[in-house]
């Protein structure tokens, strides 16, 4: 545990940032420069826990990854040569490195048992392993097979046609991962499109996958080429920042080179609907993925209702946006982000809790929450519920308060962004 108090803090946020590469990139990087025989190499990558655990696992399937800070260079002999792991696979917190390696693992001829962190073993699992049974995988897990520990023997899959009924990029992946190995060809439809980085990624290395609005068609068995990456910065990342300028009072902010794909934009569209003064400069396209400057200047802000299919591109964000929604004139309603119960932790009940003790006046609902604008914050104790987005939520409020913040542990912002509070104490004058 590593409390940290944190006083008000006075002064706006000014300069110019770049914040670390993208997670949801950063792991797919990793899967599918494993999976490539010859030389991928990663530039900007996240050195966060749980990308991390992803290199880690390659690494004790016998890929060759050597990784320092934020460069990786695999070298690999493709998905034939990966070899069964002698012991169990450790995920740590990681839900996307378990939904995504659950898809892969089921259709490689290895038999693996894979495990997490408390949280993670409360994470629905069932939503892969269900259809990737109707592909003729054999996962067993506990609760009945929903949850980890689970045990997967691989084999060869049959590819399905699937209707998401999860807005869930996590499954989208999965399922693609082990269409990649399937016989025939993996149709899956969305009803509202998730980040789409799979598809993209999937792209640079050479796999053949046509995209028709919601719906995703890809042969089996294509084999993966070599590529380098470049991992645009996390917008989840800029967020915490982005929020906290448009509200502090004489912010002026540019986060650089960040990414900008539309499927994670819900940001920038919330911030500018709420009436943050917003620019986006020098965008270019880097393997695929949309990345840019966004500039960002305070303004004064009003409440807004967020909900239907923007909620899939801002998921990760909806902790911040509440704390700015404390900050904006009038009312807040978020609808439609039942997600959000099963994410690291229960973040409505967890973001709730937490405004309402620093003062705020917040409702949850069942699938989402109704905030009031514009509060002054007060101060207090307060949990990050051991989820990274709620530590970092807790620390970026500190701008708003009239009293200090004891968080009672940061560790978990070490998953996402390592260097957060050097990052912020650079984009602050006191
Ligand atoms: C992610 C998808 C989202 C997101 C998570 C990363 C990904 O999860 O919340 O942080 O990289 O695919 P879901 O697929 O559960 O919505």
């Amino acid at each position: 545990m590593v409390e940290k108090r944190i006083s008000p803090q006075s002064s706006a946020l000014i300069g110019e940032l770049e914040v670390p590469g993208d997670k949801s990139i950063s792991h797919r990087a990793v899967i599918f420069g494993s999976l490539a025989k010859g030389r991928t190499k990663i530039d900007h990558f996240l050195d966060g826990e749980d990308c991390l655990r992803t290199v880690d696992i390659f690494q004790k399937m016998g890929v060759s990854i050597e990784q320092q800070g934020e460069t990786v260079v695999i070298n690999s002999d493709g998905a034939d040569s990966l070899i069964e792991p002698k012991e169990p696979l450790y995920f740590g917190n990681s839900g996307t490195t378990a939904r995504l390696m659950i898809g892969l693992l089921s259709g490689l001829p290895l038999f693996t048992t894979i495990y997490g962190d408390a949280s993670l073993s409360k994470r629905p699992m069932d939503r892969v392993i269900l259809p990737l049974s109707d592909m003729n995988a054999t996962i067993f897990g506990r609760s009945g097979g929903k949850l980890l520990p689970l045990a997967i023997s691989g084999k060869e899959l049959q590819a399905i046609q699937y209707t998401l009924p999860v807005k869930s990029a996590q499954v989208k992946s999965a399922l693609l991962l082990a269409g990649l190995f399937a016989n025939g060809e993996t149709i899956i439809t969305e009803k509202a499109k998730t980040r789409d980085h799979t598809e993209t990624m999937l792209g640079a290395f050479g796999v053949k996958l046509n995209v028709d609005g919601n719906t995703i068609r890809m042969d089996g068995k294509q084999s993966l080429k070599p590529t380098r990456i470049y991992v645009p910065g996390d917008i989840s990342s800029a967020a915490f920042f982005l929020a906290a300028a448009a509200a502090k009072p004489n912010s002026s902010l540019v986060i650089k080179k960040v990414g900008l794909n539309p499927t994670r934009t819900g940001i920038i569209d919330v911030l500018m609907q709420m009436g943050a003064q917003i620019e986006i400069r020098n965008e270019e396209r880097i393997g695929g993925e949309l990345l840019g400057d966004v500039k960002i200047s305070s303004s004064s802000l009003k409440g807004i209702e967020i909900s239907g299919d923007i909620i899939p591109r801002l998921i990760d964000e909806i902790p911040i946006i509440a704390l700015l929604a404390t900050q904006a004139k009038g009312k807040t309603v978020i609808k439609d982000a039942e997600e959000l119960r099963v994410k690291e932790t229960d973040r409505i009940a967890a973001v709730v809790e937490v405004l309402t003790t620093l003062g705020a006046s917040v409702t949850a609902t069942k699938d989402g929450m109704i905030i009031e604008g514009s509060q002054e914050l007060t101060g207090g104790n307060i949990s990050a519920y051991n989820d990274h987005r709620m530590a970092m939520m807790g620390a970026i409020a500190s701008f708003f308060t009239k009293e200090d913040i004891i968080i009672d542990d940061i560790s978990s912002i070490a998953i996402s962004y390592p260097s957060f509070f050097e990052d912020l104490k650079r984009i602050t004058t006191n």
